[in-house]
């Protein structure tokens, strides 16, 4: 198979690499793309070094083509760079919602991707991490209401992100006044309840894709869904507080059985031990850790929990990487004949 990573410069790009390395995915041929600034750098692939090339604004000769450089370039060039035959699976919000386009996560929803016209969406990395914990849940107990508060690291801004944590946290350890460029206020030793722009609603466009995305993966409508996302001063793994209405009441014994049992995800619940999810111990991890299950005091039958899981990996390159892996298993992709 020949795959390409457009974007491989950024904080996705280096993950989807490293994701690529350990895969199941036979590649004969792995393409990087980036901006023209980083064009002839080289990556390390496989014991080789691999030249950066500048994004093509026409086709792209892989079979494979996973894009992480952001959601304008994505918009302006996914539909082209597929006219070369081959499937791109996007990782930035700009077809997510389109119609013709499957949002996928494998373990929950892997048959939407095998409907693809050219162009895969690959979810908002706080959904992604949620719905894997959530979604066997639904499909058991039905969930009514959910109620989500996100604790998101900083390289959900990229790889900038995380270097505003670090660089102004010396600043202000140094004595300085930290500044801020990627976050709306400093970062370090603060949280801020904004990540991404505000909406009419009053919600930030993070929040409502939750929302949106939760819909359309889970296949239902009706599910209420509400969302704070606050940005903390962590570097990786998106962690959420999500409290469940349920249809038919469960244990909290129940849910840990059934997520003991759920492709994605490891159950780390025991108070007792202080053992529960942290980034700490999420952070390169691919399964998403799940614990703090426990019987919700608001709705009768209802679940709270809490759940860590690397966005990066889960939230953003493992699930991209693992729809190629679900659409190269059921012999969904065409090899390129071009070359
Ligand atoms: P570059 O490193 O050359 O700027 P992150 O999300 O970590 O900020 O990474 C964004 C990725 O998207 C990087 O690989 C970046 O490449 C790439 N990128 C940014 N602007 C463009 C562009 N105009 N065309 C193609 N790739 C781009």
């Amino acid at each position: 198979m020949r795959v390409a990573i457009v974007g491989a410069t950024g904080a996705v790009g280096h993950e989807l690499m490293q994701v690529l390395e350990k895969s199941k995915l036979q590649i004969d041929e792995l393409q990087l793309y980036a901006s023209p600034r980083s064009a002839g750098k080289t990556l390390p692939f496989k014991g080789k070094d691999l030249t950066v090339q500048a994004t093509p604004e026409g086709p792209i000769d892989a079979d494979v083509i996973l894009a992480s450089a952001g959601g304008s370039i994505s918009k302006a060039l996914a539909h082209r760079w597929a006219e070369g035959g081959g499937v791109v699976i996007d990782n930035s919000s700009a077809f997510r919602y389109d119609e013709g386009v499957p949002l996928v996560v494998p373990e929950v929803n892997g048959e939407a991707a095998l409907k693809h016209q050219g162009i895969i969406a690959n979810p908002n990395c706080t959904t992604a991490i949620a719905v894997v914990a959530v979604a066997p849940i639904h499909r058991k107990y039905g969930v009514k209401r959910m109620i989500v508060s996100t604790y998101q690291a900083t390289s959900g801004a990229g790889q900038k992100g995380m270097d505003e944590l670090l660089e102004q946290t010396r600043v202000q350890l140094g004595g300085g006044v930290a500044g801020h460029k990627e976050f709306a206020y400093p970062i370090p030793f603060n949280v801020i309840p904004q990540v991404d722009v505000f909406l009419d609603n009053a919600y930030t466009k993070e929040e409502m894709k939750v929302v949106w995305e939760t819909h359309k993966i889970l296949g239902d409508d009706s599910l209420k869904v509400s969302c704070t996302s606050v940005r903390i001063p962590t570097l990786r793994t998106h962690s959420e507080a999500i409290t469940l209405e349920l249809e038919r009441p469960a244990t909290p014994d129940e849910i840990r059985e059934l997520l003991s049992h759920t492709p994605g995800v490891e159950v780390r619940d025991n108070p007792a031990e202080k053992l529960y999810p942290m980034p700490l111990t999420a952070s390169g991890k691919y399964d998403v850790e799940v614990g703090r299950i426990r019987q919700s005091l608001v709705f009768d039958g209802g679940i709270d929990l809490f759940v860590s899981g690397d966005q990066l990996l889960k939230g953003a390159a493992l699930n991209a990487v693992q729809i190629a892996e679900y659409l190269q298993e059921k012999g969904a992709i065409k090899e390129n004949q071009r070359a």
